[in-house]
C-alpha cells in the first residue's frame, strides 16, 4: 500500500506527527511540493524536532526519504537541516534522495519573495519569505535552475547562462547597484560537491522501489485551502498541496496511490493573510491559541484560530478523494463548555455549503454554526476511542457526519503515543501492521 497524507486545512494541520507514526509501515517516505516553508513538528524520545524540507520519515532508522522534483530546494536550507539533524544524533547519507528535476531556490528568490510583499502593502500575502513562490515563478517561466544542472558548471555551460540572464533581469527589475551574478553563480556552484551524492531520478527509484515491493508514504506540505489553484487564492503557496502533486510532483501515476489520509485539526487555524471564515477575534480565539501553542514552526507568528470549519474539510475531502481524517488537537478543546462547528455560510442573500471560489463572496457570509456540549475530563493523551467522554465522543462522530469522511486516527498530544488508531477504520486496511502494533510504533 501507498498512501498520501496530506493537509485538509490551511497547513500545519500536525502532519509531521502523523507522518512519523505511520511512516514504521513504510519504507519510504517522498515529499512532493512546496520547500522549507513547511515546518512539520515530531516529538519523539522526548525531543522536538520540526522538519522542513526533509521527509517526516527520517527518525525512523531504515527509512529512505525522497525530495521530489516538485519540491523547491533551498541547498542552504537542506544543508542546515541535514546538520541539525547530525547533531540530534539522526544521520542522513545513505537515506536521503533528491530529485535532479527538482527547482533551485537562489539567493536572489529570497529577496524577491520580501520586496514583492512589501509591494503589495496592505494585500499582502504573509508569505514565510523562503523565496518560494519567486522559485516557483522561475520555474514556470521556464528560466528555473534545477539540481541536475548544476552538474556542467562551465562558464559559459548552461546553468552560467541562465543564472546570468536570471540576475540580469532581476537587476532590471530592482534597480540599485545590482547583484554580481558571478558570486550567485559560485555560491550555487558551491553546493555541488555535497548534494551530488543524494541526486536521483526519483521518479525511477520510486518505480524500482514499487516494483521491488516497497511501500511509499506521500508526505503534503502546506494545506489544500493553500493550494494554488484550489486554495483561497491569491492567499495560497505556490504549489500543488493536494493530490494531484503527488503524481506531478514525484513522476508517478495515479495508480500508485492506494489510498489519501487528510489531516485536519479538531478547530481551525491558519498563518499569514487570507480568509478564514471561522476565525474567531475574541477569547476564545486567544484560548485555542494559547491551549493549542498555535505559534508557527517555521516563522513563529502567531496563527489565528477558529471553530472547525466542515464547508472547507468537505471540500478537501472532494479535492484530494479522501478515505479517511487524522483529526488531531482534540486534547487542545479540553475544558470548554461548549464546542462550534460550522457547517455551511450564510449571507442574506444565500446559505452556501460548498467551498465558493471568489473571495468577496466568501467575504459577504458568515459561518452558519451548530453548538455541541464540550467535555470536562481530559482526552489528552488518550490511546483508545471507548476511553474518550461520551460528549468528545459524540463531536468527532458530528465531525464524521458533517465532514462526509471517517475519521480513523485521533490524535491526544503531541507524542507519538498519544493517538487513537480506530481498529473498524480503512487503516486496518492500509496497515495492518500499525494496527496489530497498537498505534504504528517502530
Ligand atoms: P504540520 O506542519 O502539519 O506538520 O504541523 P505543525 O508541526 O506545523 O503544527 C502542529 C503542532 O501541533 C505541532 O507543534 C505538533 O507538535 C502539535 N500537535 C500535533 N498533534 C497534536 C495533538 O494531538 N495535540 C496537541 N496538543 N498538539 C499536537
Ligand atoms: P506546513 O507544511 C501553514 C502560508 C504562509 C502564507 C502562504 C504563502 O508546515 O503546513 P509561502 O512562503 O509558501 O509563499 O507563503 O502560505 N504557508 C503555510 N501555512 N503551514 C505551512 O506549511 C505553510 N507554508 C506556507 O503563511 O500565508
Ligand atoms: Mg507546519
Amino acid at each position: 500500500m501507498n498512501i498520501a497524507v496530506l493537509g485538509a486545512q490551511w497547513g500545519d494541520e500536525g502532519k509531521g506527527k502523523i507522518v512519523d507514526l505511520l511512516a514504521p509501515s513504510f519504507s519510504i517516505v517522498a515529499r512532493y511540493q512546496g520547500g522549507h516553508n513547511a515546518g512539520h513538528t515530531v516529538y519523539t524520545r522526548g525531543r522536538k524536532f520540526i522538519l522542513r524540507l526533509i521527509p517526516s520519515g527520517i527518525l525512523h532508522p531504515g527509512i529512505s526519504c525522497v525530495v521530489g522534483n516538485g519540491v523547491v530546494v533551498d541547498p542552504q536550507a537542506l544543508f542546515a537541516e541535514v546538520d541539525e539533524l547530525a547533531r540530534l544524533g539522526v544521520a542522513v547519507d545513505g537515506r536521503l534522495a533528491v530529485s535532479d528535476k527538482a527547482h533551485l531556490i537562489l539567493p536572489y528568490h529570497r529577496e524577491l519573495d520580501v520586496l514583492s510583499e512589501a509591494r503589495r502593502g496592505e494585500r499582502k500575502i504573509g508569505t514565510t519569505s523562503r523565496g518560494i513562490g519567486p522559485a516557483y515563478e522561475d520555474k514556470i517561466g521556464r528560466r528555473g535552475v534545477r539540481v541536475g544542472d548544476l552538474a556542467n558548471r562551465s562558464d559559459d555551460g548552461p546553468l552560467a547562462n541562465a543564472i546570468r540572464e536570471n540576475v540580469e533581469s532581476r537587476n532590471r527589475l530592482i534597480g540599485g547597484s545590482g547583484v554580481d551574478w558571478r558570486s550567485v553563480f559560485d555560491q550555487v556552484c558551491g553546493a555541488w560537491d555535497r548534494l551530488k551524492p543524494w541526486v536521483a531520478d526519483v521518479s525511477l527509484y520510486l518505480d524500482r522501489a514499487r516494483r521491488a515491493g516497497r511501500s511509499v508514504l506521500f508526505e503534503g506540505a502546506q494545506g489544500t485551502l493553500l493550494d494554488i489553484d484550489h486554495g483561497t487564492y491569491p492567499y495560497v503557496t505556490s504549489s500543488n498541496a493536494t493530490i494531484g502533486g503527488v503524481c506531478t510532483g514525484l513522476g508517478i501515476g495515479p495508480r500508485a496511490i492506494d489510498g489519501v489520509l487528510g489531516v485536519a485539526k479538531a478547530y481551525t487555524t491558519r498563518v499569514g493573510e487570507g480568509p478564514l471564515p471561522t476565525e474567531l477575534a475574541d477569547e476564545m480565539g486567544k484560548r485555542l491559541r494559547d491551549g493549542g501553542q498555535e505559534y508557527g514552526a517555521v516563522t513563529g507568528r502567531p496563527r489565528r484560530c477558529g471553530w472547525y470549519d466542515a464547508v472547507a474539510v468537505r471540500y478537501a475531502a472532494r479535492l484530494n478523494g479522501l478515505d479517511a481524517i487524522a483529526l488531531t488537537k482534540l486534547d487542545v478543546l479540553d475544558g470548554l463548555e461548549r464546542v462550534s462547528i460550522c457547517t455551511a455560510y450564510r449571507s442574506a442573500e444565500q446559505t452556501l455549503t460548498e467551498f465558493p471560489a471568489d473571495l468577496a463572496q466568501l467575504a459577504a457570509c458568515e459561518p452558519a454554526y451548530e453548538s455541541v456540549p464540550g467535555w470536562s475530563r481530559p482526552t489528552r493523551g488518550a490511546r483508545q476511542f471507548g476511553d474518550l467522554p461520551r460528549e468528545a465522543q459524540r463531536y468527532i462522530e458530528r465531525l464524521e457526519e458533517v465532514s462526509g469522511v471517517p475519521i480513523a486516527i485521533i490524535s491526544t498530544g503531541s507524542d507519538r503515543d498519544e493517538t487513537i488508531i480506530r481498529p473498524e477504520s480503512v487503516l486496518a486496511r492500509w496497515l495492518p501492521l500499525a494496527i496489530e502494533n497498537g498505534r504504528g510504533k517502530s
